[in-house]
């Protein structure tokens, strides 16, 4: 394995380098569009419900190719088609790799270990449905006979932010009748806050967690189970109030909830990458099982098309490479994910999970550092509000920040007709803002305005910001997981390129180390040996101030 060429001393990098010196300072949009304006409808990829438009980004046809040519001399499709397989592709934890195993369809086979995890995937999710639909229905109860009326998924990282996420995006979709509450935070006030207009003999809690080990999680959930009998005043009540979506069936029990209440899941399946698993169980009660298989379809049209487009047209490809191209040749540092679209609010912080932990590396897949840029900064929020926010920085700061702006030709059903009509208000902006971002101002057409000779540098927008427009028809269940598999992909993408491993996250382990190492220190005032001076002093100014 140490064999495998850095990716920076391959020649097609080297390639990359030569053809970005060439077109230093940088291609121009205003040009490219002037001397190709069929790049409008060339550098278009459909897959699915989505229209991918990446032509306002600055490349050429030469500069596409050339990054085809990196992705197969770095073998992306070799280590994709390894991934779908099963093989153990997580070589740090020795783990296959199978997300896309759990949106397959019923009379597909994936292999691990010799064994096809299909029907499982499968079992589970009926399970789930059963339970979801009894939920809906009312015939699951809790203790006292009451109807659920509450459901509140407690978990961290990715076993929160996946069905938190969707469960604003489908919000349309969800049962109104319903409430639902999403708990992270070690922060008491989390729990708190989401509890306290509650009624215990009619909440749900769904304890979300892959290791069943993660102490906010399990913290959070403690502090629950004693909300609960404080109110119902019997042991008993926990079977029917707490379920647990987890790989761990020994500290689930552990825990006091019986594994008959438990949802599976396994380890090939990351936490970033979990929540068309069991983690999902809070989304289909909200949305119902039906729902839920239809996002499921939705990752599954891209799994498909990742694996058989071809690299030119194939979009978690494109979209990887295009990240490649700025990240590592262009000096970009971050991305932005900009939805012009409401309910689409915590999708970048979803994505940013997705995203950073998976590629936020600095040794490569041998253990050798890194001596090339890997993963970016990922930010942003539905672009409306960022307009009146950041964007100034975008458009005329010194930073080069590629961006995607997500948006949808039609308005969820629900709305009266003003809000409707509002639909293409928020759309203008979208297309507006591309434009602007592409194109810029330039000094001449300030001038012609009339403005004032000394104001004309402030009023000039350099342009030549590249973003991606992504375009849907509607925002339903399908299309959000078409835009999750086309996210997860293109963060593959990436991490193959760079040759770093995209499943592991090591890098959160030592301040959950240390965490557990300061804690007696605050709460007994107990001796902590090994801490620095500087969180030394820190530790006994709160010890001081907490009297
Ligand atoms: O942040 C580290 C991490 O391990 C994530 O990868 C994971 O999604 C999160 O913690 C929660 O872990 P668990 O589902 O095991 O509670």
């Amino acid at each position: 394995m140490s064999d495998v060429p850095e990716p920076i001393r391959r020649p097609e990098w080297a390639a990359l380098e030569n053809h970005r010196t060439d077109a230093l300072p940088q291609p121009d949009l205003r040009e490219l569009f002037a001397a190709d304006p069929s790049r409008a409808q060339r550098y278009v990829v459909h897959v699915g419900d989505l229209r991918i438009d990446y032509s306002k980004h600055l490349v050429t046809d030469d500069t596409l190719a050339l990054l085809v040519e990196l992705a197969e001399a770095t073998d992306v499709p070799g280590l994709r088609d390894a991934m779908f397989r099963g093989e153990r592709i997580n070589t740090t934890e020795d783990r296959a790799v199978l997300h896309t195993a759990l949106r397959a369809p019923r009379d597909a086979v994936v292999e691990v270990d010799g064994e096809n995890v299909v029907p499982a995937v499968h079992a589970v999710l009926d399970r789930m449905a059963d339970f979801a639909g009894r939920v809906r229905s009312g015939e699951w109860t809790g203790h006292t006979g009451r109807r659920i009326r509450n459901v509140v998924n407690i978990g961290i990282g990715g076993s929160d932010l996946g069905p938190a996420m969707a469960y604003e995006v489908l919000r349309p979709y969800t049962a109104r009748d319903l409430t639902f509450r999403f708990v992270s935070n070690v922060d008491g006030a989390d729990l708190h806050e989401a509890v306290r207009d509650l009624d215990p003999a009619e909440t749900l809690f769904i304890v979300a967690s892959k290791t069943f080990t993660t102490i906010e999680t399990v913290t959070n959930a403690t502090s629950a189970r004693n909300w609960l009998l404080d109110a119902l005043g019997d042991e008993k009540a926990v079977a029917r109030h707490f379920v647990a979506l987890s790989t761990n069936a020994e500290k689930v029990t552990d825990f006091g909830i019986d594994t008959a209440n438990m949802f599976e899941f396994w380890d090939w399946v990351g936490g970033r990458y979990s929540f068309d698993s069991a983690i999902g169980l809070s989304l289909m009660i909200a949305i119902g099982p039906d729902r839920f298989r239809e996002m499921l379809d939705g990752f599954r049209i891209v799994d498909e098309h990742f694996v058989n487009a071809p690299a030119e047209a194939n979009a978690p490809m494109i979209l990887g490479l295009l990240g490649v191209w700025y990240n590592n040749f262009l000096d970009a540092q971050s991305h932005a994910v900009l939805p012009y679209s409401h309910y689409l609010s915590k999708f970048t912080a979803y994505l940013q999970q997705l995203d950073m932990e998976s590629n936020g590396k600095s040794v490569d897949r041998q253990g050798r550092p890194v001596t090339w840029q890997t993963g970016p900064v990922v930010w942003g929020t539905p672009g409306t509000n960022g307009q009146h926010a950041y964007y100034q920085l975008i458009h005329q700061g010194t930073k080069l920040i590629p961006a995607d702006l997500i948006g949808f030709a039609r308005p969820v059903a629900e709305l009266s007709d003003d809000l409707t009509a509002q639909h293409d208000l928020l759309m203008a902006n979208l297309f507006a803002q591309g434009q602007a971002l592409a194109f810029g101002k330039t000094a001449e057409e300030v001038r012609a305005e009339g403005v004032p000779e000394e104001q004309v540098p402030h009023r000039t927008f350099r342009g030549n910001h590249p973003t991606t427009t992504i375009l849907a028809t509607e925002l339903t269940p399908s299309v959000l997981g078409q835009l999750i598999a086309l996210y997860e992909h293109k963060v593959f993408v990436q991490g193959a390129i760079w040759n770093i491993d995209s499943f592991d996250q090591w890098g959160v382990e030592l301040g959950k180390v240390l965490a557990k190492r300061v804690e007696p220190a605050l709460t007994e005032g107990a001796d902590v040996p090994g801490l620095d001076p500087s969180t030394a002093a820190l530790v006994a100014a709160y010890r001081e101030r907490r009297k």
